[in-house]
This record gives structure tokens, sequence and C-alpha cells, in this order.
């Protein structure tokens, strides 16, 4: 440290600063939950066709719910029920009474489509607004917003979120990162929010302009949309002596604010029950299971107005953990969707597996990308990585090659290769980062 005072202070919320349902006690969250979660059903039931004929096919109705665990009783929704409906098949108030839409990053095929009325659209920047405020954002502080703007729920949701808080919001939009660190410099935003990828395709910049990162006026990071790991946090918060924190969300729900991480504890992310109820499910199975045992989250609306979404599978896989800094109960930090695992000779790999291995060794940069091929029958992966600036030696980098492949054989146990590439030799995006390359002939 130099002898400049770290930006790295937390202040704790006085109680009176936060929504009182942040402090309330888990009787009366439970509460609240069931008379919403009572509303939220009967309202997907009386007004969405699709629902209706899904509780009717499994023999359950609104009037079954007297508890809170009668919801495991309702069927599920999935991804491809929304495909089904697209585009507005699932909406359950008047196209007119729509004031927004916005839709899911699919990659293949027709977007998804989601809708909010103006309630809802207040409801998005409530919670976004507690977000930023659980990451340590107060009114009047500057938010840089570097999520994509448009048809991605990113861009807007931290917008309306950061101006419901007070704050001064410079809405950038992703891309042209140039300009992003020239803004930086010259506006000294106290919050960044965009994805952790993006962030370290800034920090890069920051490094080639010849500026010091640390001595920005960066104090908060609020990054989401795509996994990232503890060591991608210490990562960041180290190269912009700043807090790094985890905000979570998906379209099909509200978009980002679903749940975030309180700066003062840093422990995984509050899932703001009020507005969302969660349950964690077996993927295999789909038997609830109990706090505190992995599996896939399932997501419940309980105040969306114009498309209640009723136990959605969202493939994020996670556990249910007690509440610390705030009543409600958190998320772990996501390890990854159930689509990105990869099952490479029958062991279980996520990506951000294998970015904690990369992150431990010293002259690899955390830009990477996992490149599947088939070698006849076997599955082979290589990690793509590339090298610190000035790690140019051949073989400098075959060691460290060697040493990343050791690691993920003692930690995830299997055998991969390693190929160690130019700084800026894998591509940025700046968006959600790319981190699978499926190159094993389908079929
Ligand atoms: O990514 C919403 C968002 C925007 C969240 C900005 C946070 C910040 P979708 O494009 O619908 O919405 O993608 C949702 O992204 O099901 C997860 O798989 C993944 N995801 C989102 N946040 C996180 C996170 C937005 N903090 C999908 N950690 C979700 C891990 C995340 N994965």
């Amino acid at each position: 440290m130099t002898a400049a005072a770290s930006k790295r202070i937390s202040r704790v919320p006085r109680p009176d600063e936060l929504d009182p349902i942040e402090t309330a006690s888990r009787d009366e969250i439970a509460a609240l939950q069931l008379e919403r979660l009572r509303w939220s059903v009967r309202h997907a039931y009386e007004n969405v066709p699709t629902y209706r004929a899904r509780f009717d096919a499994a023999g359950v109705h609104p009037d079954d719910l007297r508890t809170l665990e009668d919801l495991a009783r309702f069927p599920f929704t999935t991804k491809d029920d929304l495909r089904a409906a697209y585009p507005f098949g699932l909406f359950a108030v008047p196209r007119e009474r729509i004031a927004r839409i916005h839709a899911s990053s699919g990659t293949t095929g027709k977007p998804t489509i989601v809708g909010y009325t103006s309630r809802d659209l207040e409801t998005w920047a409530e919670v976004v607004a507690r977000s930023i405020r659980a990451a340590g954002g107060r009114p009047g502080m500057i938010v840089h917003v570097a999520y994509g703007y448009g048809l991605f729920t990113g861009g807007l949701g931290a917008h309306y979120g950061a101006e419901r808080l007070g704050c001064t919001v410079v809405p950038v939009s992703g891309g042209m990162t140039e300009r992003q660190v020239t803004l930086i410099e010259d506006l000294r935003p106290d919050i960044i929010m965009v994805t952790p990828s993006y962030m370290l395709a800034i920090l890069d910049e920051f490094r080639r302009q010849g500026l010091d990162p640390r001595a920005s006026s960066l104090a908060i990071g609020i990054f989401g949309a795509e996994p990232w790991t503890n060591a991608m946090r210490a990562e960041i918060e180290e190269a912009f002596d700043m807090h790094a924190v985890d905000i979570y969300g998906l379209s099909e729900i509200i978009g980002p604010g679903v749940a975030n991480e309180c700066v003062e504890t840093k422990d995984g992310l509050h899932l703001w029950e009020d507005h969302f109820y969660p349950e964690i499910i077996d993927p295999e199975t789909g038997r609830v299971l109990a706090d505190g045992e992995r599996g896939e989250l399932v997501l419940t609306t309980l105040t969306k107005e114009a498309m209640p979404v009723i136990r959605y599978r969202t493939r994020d896989l996670t556990r249910l953990l007690p509440g610390t800094a705030r009543t409600m109960r958190r998320i772990e930090k996501i390890t990854g969707r159930s689509d990105d695992m990869i099952i490479l000779r029958g062991v279980n790999v996520f990506p951000s597996q294998v970015e904690e291995q990369i992150l431990r060794v010293g002259g690899l940069a955390p830009h990477y990308q996992l490149v599947l091929t088939r070698d006849g029958r076997l599955d082979a992966m290589t990690v793509r990585v590339e090298a610190e600036p000035g790690v140019a030696g051949a073989e400098q980098r075959a060691a460290l090659a060697q040493e990343l492949a050791q690691h993920v054989k003692g930690v995830i146990g299997v055998s991969v290769g390693v190929e160690v590439v130019d700084p800026g030799a894998i591509e940025r995006s700046t968006g959600k980062a790319r981190r699978v390359v499926d190159l094993r002939a389908k079929g």
C-alpha cells in the first residue's frame, strides 16, 4: 500500500436507511410471502391460460396454497415454456398495460420476451436500489453503468435502480473501452456496474493508458450477469483498491436485483424474499431440498403483475443459507449453470473451477477460454489462457502451463491441455464472456 488511504471503507447502513422489511423477523417475512404467493399464483391461474391448463392437469388449484410449503405441489415453469409462449403468451395483463419489454440473452433462436407494467418497473427500481445500497452505495454517489443498454436487462435495470437510490447515473453501456476509462477518469464515479469479465477489459485499458487503477475514483464494483469466483473478486479488489460485490438476477424473473451481496459481509447474496420466493431442488428428481443443500434454484415471483412466473427453473446451481447482514436468506455465490457443466471423461467441471486455479498461478492473466474437442471417442479440454504482459519466454510459458495443468488435475481431478497465449489473444466481451468453445462434432 502507498501512503494514500484505501478506498475500501464500508459504512454499514443505519437501520433507518434500510427498507423495514430488510430487518423484519423471519415470521414477518414468511407471513408477507404467503399472502403475496397466494395472490401471485391466483393471478397466474386466472389470467394466463398456460398456467391454468398446467395447474388443472396437475390437479392443483390456487386454493390449495395454505402454507409456503404447498408451493411444491405446483408444476415447474421452464425456459421452453417461455419460448412456446413467444412473444406475449405468458402475459397476465392486457398488452396495453405493458410499459416495457426486455428479452433474455439466448444464444440460439428467438429470444424469450418478458414484460413489465409500470408498477413492475417501480418494483424493479426498488430492488436494484436496495441492491446498490447493500453494496455500499448511497444517494449522491456517481454510478457508471457499463452493462449493455437495450433488450438486455443489465443496463436499464441498473440505471433506474441507481436513479431510485438518488445517485447520479452515467449511462455508458458496454463497449468503446478506451472511452470507458476516459469517462471514469474525468467524471470520477464512486461505483461501477458491469460484468466482471468486462471489468477486466477495462482494467487492461487502464494499464494500456499508463494509468494506475488503484488511483481511480472507483470504490465499489457491482458485478454480475455471469459466474465469477471469489478468486476473481480478490484480483479485481486488489487491482482497483475497491469493493467487488455480486449482483444476481435473470430477465425471466425481473432482471438484475433478485439478490445482492452486502458489502459488510460479502458472504453470499441476500435474496430479496419479499418479491421473489426461492426453492432449491434436486435437478434430477425435482424434489425440494432443505436449506443448505446444493441444487438448482427455482424462483417464484410474488408481486409481478405483467408476467407472474411460478416455480421457474433457473438452471443456476447454488444453495440457500440463513441471513447475516439482513434477515432475508442468502444464496451462495453461483458456481455455474447446469447447462455450462462440462462432463469430461466422467468428471463434472465448471468453468468457475478452472478460473480459481488460473488465478492461483502468478504470471497467468484471468482471461481464458475452455476449448472442448473430441479425439476419437474421448473428449478433451484445452485451457487457453493469456500470459501476463512481460511473460514472453517459451520456457517460462511452458512452466506456467504445466503448473496450471497440475493444479487442475490435483484439485478438479481431470487432465487438461493448457495453452498459454499472448496478452490480448483471447476474445474480449463487452458483456457476458464466452468461456466455453465446443468444437466437438455433434451427433
Ligand atoms: O444477466 C441479468 C443481470 C444483469 C444480472 C446484470 C446481474 C447483472 P439474463 O441475461 O436473463 O439476465 O441472464 C440470467 O445469468 O440465470 C445466471 O445464469 C446468470 N447470472 C446472472 N447474474 C449472475 C451472477 C441477467 N451474479 C442468467 N452470478 C442467470 C452467476 C449470474 N451467474
